[in-house]
């Protein structure tokens, strides 16, 4: 074991708080099963105590000391995902603490797949883990409430600071968008339901399962050009940031340098040269949504850092394959908060 490591899992079983590195993106851990430990992320993160936390496994062997009543489709799913970005929502188990489920008779458990996250847990275990001999890290992204989530060492040290005994330090997240959230929980009468879109697509998910799960939350995409920041609910970045089609671009972006705005685009699309050049910012993602997925959130931050009126974004194709990216989007302009 690394110094890093087992310095990581001290402080983990004395209550401290650890921010570590996932494949989705950087988490602030702490003992799943001490109460006290898990308040100290509410308060580093400023985050309202009935928001629900993520319990960190080292493996789907230990589902069943966080859940109960886990239905055939769970084991298929962490079968079939595990390692990996999928967050399944279950009955609790009697040890897992409320303060973990924000109150809730309901868990979400993911066993992550970066190699630090994993080494991390393992090491965890094999030290005989936290409170009651259970084997779970409470994570939520490591960012402060309502801002960009982390996906690099160097953002954690921005958002939180001191408020973190140790940042394991992953180098940047491969998928960069936080993991799909499915909800298992309601019983067998009820659909499994997607409550976060995210890197395992509802397709995916299907073909483990038979069955493809209900979806709610936001539209694909915006076609309109709104604009956030009056709204009181403003998710990060903290610049105002809004949604145009491309289609409308070239002419938004002309009127708002007639206007004197200073504003920074977001693109993807290559033949936007001249209306980029009016920006005094202009950052461009692949074309993809996996490359746009990984590189979102730093370039989000760095557009922000610029501190201009206003962030504009180019929307996002309104098809399957870009529904999480185009979620995260409309969160960021819309106003949602984790
Ligand atoms: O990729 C991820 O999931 C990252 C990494 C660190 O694992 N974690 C993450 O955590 O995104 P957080 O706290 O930022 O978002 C967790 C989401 C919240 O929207 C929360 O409401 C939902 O998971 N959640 C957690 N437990 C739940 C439960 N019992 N019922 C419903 N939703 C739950
Ligand atoms: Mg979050």
């Amino acid at each position: 074991m690394t110094q890093d490591l087992s310095e990581a899992v001290a402080l983990l079983q004395s209550g401290e708080l650890v921010a570590f590195p996932t494949e989705t993106v950087y988490g602030l851990g702490a003992d799943a099963a001490n109460p006290q430990a898990v308040a100290k992320i509410f308060a580093a993160k400023g985050r309202p105590a009935d928001h629900p936390l993520i319990v960190h496994l080292p493996g789907a062997a230990h589902l069943e000391s966080w859940a109960k009543a886990i239905p055939v489709m769970a084991w298929e799913l962490a079968e079939a995902f595990w390692p990996g970005p999928l967050t399944l929502i279950l009955k609790r188990a009697s040890a897992v603490p409320y303060a973990v489920t924000g109150g809730q008779e309901t868990v979400g458990v993911r066993v992550p797949s970066h190699p630090v996250a994993l080494d991390l847990l393992r090491a965890y275990a094999q030290a005989g883990g936290g409170q009651e001999g259970l084997c779970g890290i409470a994570a939520p992204s490591a960012n402060r409430f309502g801002r960009i989530s982390p996906t690099d060492a160097a953002h954690v040290y921005q958002e939180l600071g001191a408020a973190v005994a140790l940042v394991l330090d992953g180098g940047p997240c491969q998928i960069g968008i936080e993991s799909s959230i499915i909800d298992l929980s309601r019983g067998q009468d009820f659909p499994p339901r997607l409550l976060r879109p995210g890197p395992i697509t509802p397709e995916q998910i299907e073909i483990v399962i038979g069955q493809r799960p209900e979806q709610i939350g936001t539209p694909l995409g915006v076609n309109a050009p709104r604009v956030s920041g009056s709204l009181d609910g403003h998710y990060a970045p903290q610049t105002p940031l809004c949604l145009v089609a491309t289609s409308e671009l070239s002419l938004f972006l002309d009127q708002l340098s007639a206007s004197a705005t200073p504003f920074g685009v977001l693109s993807y699309s290559t033949n936007l040269m001249r209306a980029s050049s009016l920006a005094s910012a202009s950052l461009r993602l692949p074309d993809n949504p996996r490359g746009y997925a990984q590189g979102l959130y730093a370039v989000l931050r760095e557009l922000d850092r610029l501190g201009n009126a206003l962030i504009v974004v180019e929307a996002v194709p309104e098809n399957a394959n870009w529904a999480a990216v185009a979620d995260r989007l409309h969160r960021a302009a819309y106003g949602s908060k984790n």
